[in-house]
């Protein structure tokens, strides 16, 4: 057993489930042995849970069933003993209203089944947005050893011979489509064309980044999150993640000494330069909460003015996609381009540190990861606006907007919900210009429920057929990491529970000033003082189930959107479970 300066077998926490000569622990061997296993594939050995979110519904995590065999492979290779078991598979594609309604479910189920069975260290298989904030939240908490195995990227997209992006091209073609331009028979090519393996969305989208700043932190094998799902690459670092989970237990390697302020920081700084989707914010706050972390908009905004995006990955890059940013180098030779501003001494699951895990990285192709000299766009991905209609900050994607939107003021038109918004926004007949501002409200954390990712809101067809391909829109909601435009998100405190959003009216001059970060409608004190009087809140959403406790407990985006009880603040995790 390779215990040489590591912790003895006995100090394994399976021990105490498996050890003892008592009754209940007979019972805990009798039933291994139920299982199929003898006394000497367990006895002493890690036993390594693999929490694994594969499902028939989740395209993004189809090859998790083979994947987690490889998982496997490593660990009994390392000397322990895996244990696979089912975690909530939160897809993107198919949860409504919104797989963020989710995340925190995730969350609580992760941190639940980490700290009941006699796990000694996890592997954590996601990758699908929120699979990965809602696995590592609730890791972070369990406290126990664990390295996160990400999905990968699907393949790019083809459809007679052009390339396609997932979601980006998506929102391209329907805009054509609705002004007319793309045929039956090309818009039945591009549906099967678009997503053509399993593994994540391949444009740097939640998922992508996600699992960037996860590998960032220090949380993944330095490097694994961009390679392709069906690499055979992938199954070798599935391998490897179970080779190393063992070792991580015998080190005692646990998230407290990897998720540290500064690891928080470098994963901040590695999600700017990736050009990161605006779902960074929420879930990269939330988790360095639950690490003990206080991040806030501003530090982010601060690290934004502060970090060039240097990945050209779409939908902030132009070019490429994320198998191209693999081969171009990926992950390490982005930080490896950016390490004077991380800190290279910040311990990663590897046991090395970040700057020994980023030695020997190399740019393969210098127009896909840029040098700081010639970045994509010379501030970060995000930008934190605040003024009175966003007192707690608003959230915007410069690099992804057109540029005049960046000053901008123009009329509001306001709608109160998505079906009204969506009923209205093909009539030709509407009454906007390129300068109004669409306003969707009620579509925030409790508002959606779960904050949708509604924020990319059409253009109006009226403006489509003019020629039209952007304008200021102002939501509580999120958008998808894969959406672009000029479009403010994640406003703070949200209209259902009385943000000033909710006071805005049709007609009221939206004002937007990106350099100075303000966004404030122009409306006087007084006449918002006798609107706040006469704002009503609308009726729950919920009477029961889990919407029910959602609403109740969810914070706001500022804050990261978990629920108040599970948040450290709320007082210390639950301890060793009794056996
Ligand atoms: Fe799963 Fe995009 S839908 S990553
Ligand atoms: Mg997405």
């Amino acid at each position: 057993m390779p215990n040489d300066g590591r912790i003895p077998p006995d100090r394994l926490r399976s021990a105490r489930w498996f050890a003892p000569d008592d009754l209940r622990s007979f019972g805990h061997r009798s039933r291994l042995m139920q299982l199929g296993y003898a006394e000497e594939e367990f006895r002493g050995r890690p036993i390594i849970g693999i929490l694994n979110t594969w499902s028939e519904i989740n395209s993004c995590h189809g090859h998790f069933r083979e994947r987690a065999r490889d998982v496997k492979r490593g660990v009994q290779m390392a000397g322990g003993l895996p244990l696979e078991m089912p975690a909530l598979s939160v897809d993107e594609s198919f949860t409504k209203p919104t797989s963020m309604l989710y995340r925190n479910m995730l969350a609580m189920e992760t941190e639940e089944m980490i700290r009941s069975h006699p796990f000694d260290g996890v592997v954590l298989m996601g990758g699908c947005d929120k699979t990965t904030p809602g696995l590592v939240m609730g890791a972070i908490t369990a406290g126990v050893p664990f390295v996160y195995l990400p999905a990968g990227p699907m393949l790019r997209g083809n459809f007679a011979g052009r390339t396609l992006g997932s979601g980006s091209d998506a929102w391209k073609y329907w805009d054509e489509r609705r002004a007319g331009n793309v045929t039956d028979a090309e818009w039945l090519g591009l549906q099967g064309g678009i997503a053509r393996s399993h593994g994540t969305c391949m444009t740097m989208g939640t998922a992508s980044t996600m699992t960037a700043i996860v590998d960032a932190m220090g949380l993944s094998l330095t490097g694994s999150s961009p390679i392709p799902a069906v690499d055979a690459e992938h199954q070798r670092m599935g391998a490897a993640c179970g080779r190393r989970i063992v070792d991580m237990v015998w080190e005692a390697l646990t998230p407290d000494r990897i998720v540290t302020a500064a690891s928080v920081r470098n994963a901040a700084i590695v999600a700017m330069a990736t050009g990161c989707s605006t779902n960074a914010v929420v879930h990269l706050i939330a988790m360095a909460r639950r690490a003990g972390v206080e991040l806030t908009l501003d530090d982010l905004d601060a690290l934004g003015r502060d970090t060039p995006l240097i990945a050209n990955v779409r939908p902030s890059g132009k070019d490429y996609l994320m198998e191209d940013f693999h081969f171009a180098g990926g992950l390490r030779a982005l930080m490896a381009q950016i390490a004077a501003r991380l800190d290279t001494s910040c311990l990663t699951v590897t046991g090395r540190t970040l700057g020994e895990e980023l030695e020997g990285a190399q740019v393969h192709n210098t127009d896909d990861i840029r040098p700081l000299s010639n970045p994509v766009y010379a501030e970060g991905s995000l930008a934190v606006l605040r003024g009175n209609l966003a007192p707690n900050g608003a959230i915007i994607k410069p690099a992804a907007c057109d540029p005049r939107f960046w000053v901008h003021e123009g009329p509001a038109l306001v709608f109160d919900s998505y079906p009204a918004m969506k009923a209205a926004i093909d009539d030709e007949d509407l009454d906007v210009t390129p300068d109004t501002v669409l306003v969707l409200r009620n579509a925030g954390p409790q508002g959606g429920p779960g904050m949708p990712e509604w924020g990319m809101l059409p253009i109006p067809k009226a403006l489509i057929k003019q020629g039209h391909r952007d304008m200021l829109r102002i939501s509580d909601a999120r958008m998808s990491g894969t959406s672009y435009g000029a479009c403010v998100l994640h406003v703070a405190p949200e209209s259902f529970v009385g943000g000033p959003l909710a006071l805005l009216k049709t007609g009221d001059i939206v004002r937007m000033d990106l350099p100075n970060r303000r966004l404030d409608m122009v409306v006087d004190e007084a006449e918002l003082e006798a609107r706040r009087a006469a704002w009503k809140p609308p009726e729950p959403r919920f009477q029961r189930g889990w919407g029910w406790m959602f609403s109740r407990h969810v914070g706001q985006a500022d804050t990261g959107c978990d629920f108040d009880f599970l948040t450290r603040a709320h007082g210390s995790a639950a301890g060793e479970p009794d056996i």
